[in-house]
């Protein structure tokens, strides 16, 4: 376990960016505190301005200070003790040449050698020539005195099936697969993680998900808020580009994969590509009535955004997955910004139970639903039917939920789970290259058809564009 993992040296490439702030320090310093970080090891930030050692630390404390307040100062202090920088760019040798200084001061202190846990914290526009820089200086080695290198890269992997495929077998003519962790964080989430459990542990539910049974499929991503300061990388991405190659298909294949003959990260990563693997392709004639795409009103206006901008902030998807299990059975994705509520949630809408005994007029109805919800809160429900109370013999639908349980092993940022897996070299939660090229096939045509799509706009605040996918 992390106990048995050799000294570790963390080189956060962005290390005073908004992820690293928002996200990863505070997940590093929660996993130092509860112990989850090997023994031995330093944490070293790399980004372009100049400051010094001191200036990060008091960075790194400002920036736990605003995104998790469960530390004490005591505890920032010593976490800081293992934090260093080196200022420069990733296209001048020099940045390299400080920070093989660095790691030989380590591994001196150390009497040892250390493994290199690499994340790139940046735009991917740099993953290219930082994967050379790393391979070219040999900073990376698969193996280095019985010690690894590591590394993290956030998506968006690509923009588009080419530039996906070019990326990838750049990185695979420079580094191993066993090296390389493709971060989508959702897989790292507890209530997207219950998805197999509860799917694969529960016999009631496994015999009913199917398209004999099951009638349709939601993946609903609502956020309230907007694009905020991060017009510049969303001008470039857009919302299904952001959150729909990645996230909420992920969530289709978790919903949609069929049973792993074990818990193996291989076992579960080739169900999760064989069903991404099946989701249809849209032709041209077929793409009009099953995709939407909006952006909320005002978003022209926002410092940064181009005054004709055609970048969506929402998006409707109908997917269909063409395996046996699934045929004709349809996935609704939608995700947007600035909508009336902040919500992700999975529901598994059954087919009509109006037979038999209980399909007449004075019955009152509704079809059998689970629902996944993983933001505000975890949740689980199965809607069911049942007498309503009273005299007659009506039905009523309710619903049977039940909330997971907070608690001190509660993981609030999944950036924890992200960092301690791959420091365990558990590659489950990771997408590997089928997923990634599988889902860029299946939304690059989307994303070249849109260019003649109509926007819609919808006002914020609202449930997205009035017009909605049938
Ligand atoms: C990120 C997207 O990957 O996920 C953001 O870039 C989005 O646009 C975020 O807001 C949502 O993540 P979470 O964990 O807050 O649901």
């Amino acid at each position: 376990m992390i106990n048995e993992v050799g000294p570790t040296h963390i080189i956060i490439l962005g290390g005073s960016g908004d992820l690293s702030k928002r996200k990863l320090l505070p997940a590093l310093i929660d996993l130092y505190c509860r112990g989850k970080l090997p023994n031995e090891f330093k944490i070293t930030g790399v980004a372009r301005t100049p400051r010094s050692d001191e200036e990060y630390r008091a960075l790194v404390t400002e920036a736990i200070h605003s995104h998790n307040h469960d530390h004490s100062d005591e505890e920032i202090h010593k976490f800081c003790q293992h934090i260093s920088y080196v200022s420069g760019s990733f296209d001048q040798p020099d940045t390299f040449a400080v920070l093989q200084d660095l790691f030989s001061q380590f591994e001196t202190e150390l009497g040892a050698p250390a493994n290199r846990l690499f994340y790139l914290a940046v735009p991917p526009s740099q993953y290219g020539t930082i994967f050379r820089a790393l391979h070219n200086s040999g900073f990376a080695p698969e193996d280095h005195h019985g010690c690894w290198s590591r590394i993290l890269v956030e998506k968006p992997f690509g923009r588009d099936l080419e530039t996906a495929k070019t990326l990838d077998e750049e990185m695979s003519q420079l580094f191993s697969e066993s090296q390389i962790f493709r971060i989508d964080h959702y897989l790292a989430k507890e209530a997207v993680q219950n998805i197999l459990s509860f799917r694969f542990a529960n016999t009631l539910l496994q015999a009913a998900w199917d398209n004999e049974q099951v009638a349709s499929v939601h993946i609903t991503m609502k956020e309230t808020v907007d694009v905020g300061h991060r017009v510049g990388f969303y001008e470039d991405v857009g919302a299904l580009r952001d959150v729909g190659q990645n996230h909420l298909l992920q969530l289709l294949a978790l919903v949609a994969m069929d049973q792993p003959s074990s818990l193996t990260p291989e076992a579960i990563r080739n169900n999760r590509a064989r069903i991404l693997s099946a989701l249809r392709i849209y032709d041209e004639s077929s793409l009009s009535g099953n995709v939407i795409r909006g952006q909320y009103e005002g978003y022209l206006e926002a410092e940064g955004v181009e005054h004709d901008s055609n970048t969506e902030t929402y998006f409707e998807l109908k997917a269909f997955v063409d395996t046996e299990r699934w045929q004709d059975v349809p996935f609704y994705i939608k995700a947007g910004k600035a909508l009336d509520e902040a919500l992700v949630e999975i529901r598994v809408v059954f087919k009509d139970v109006a037979t038999g005994p209980f399909e007449t007029d004075s019955c009152i109805t509704a079809n059998n639903e689970v629902r996944l919800t993983i933001q505000p809160n975890q949740e689980m429900g199965i809607t069911l039917n049942a007498k309503a109370p009273g005299l007659g013999f009506q039905l009523e639908s309710r619903e049977l939920a039940f909330t997971c349980q907070k608690g001190e092993e509660e993981i609030k940022n999944s950036y924890e789970k992200v960092l301690y897996d791959c420091i365990l070299g558990d590659q489950t939660l990771f997408t590997k290259t089928e997923e990634v090229l599988a889902s860029w096939k299946f939304i690059s045509p989307i994303l070249e058809h849109w260019q003649k799509e109509e926007l819609h706009t919808y006002p914020k605040g609202s449930d997205g564009p009035a017009r909605q996918l049938t």
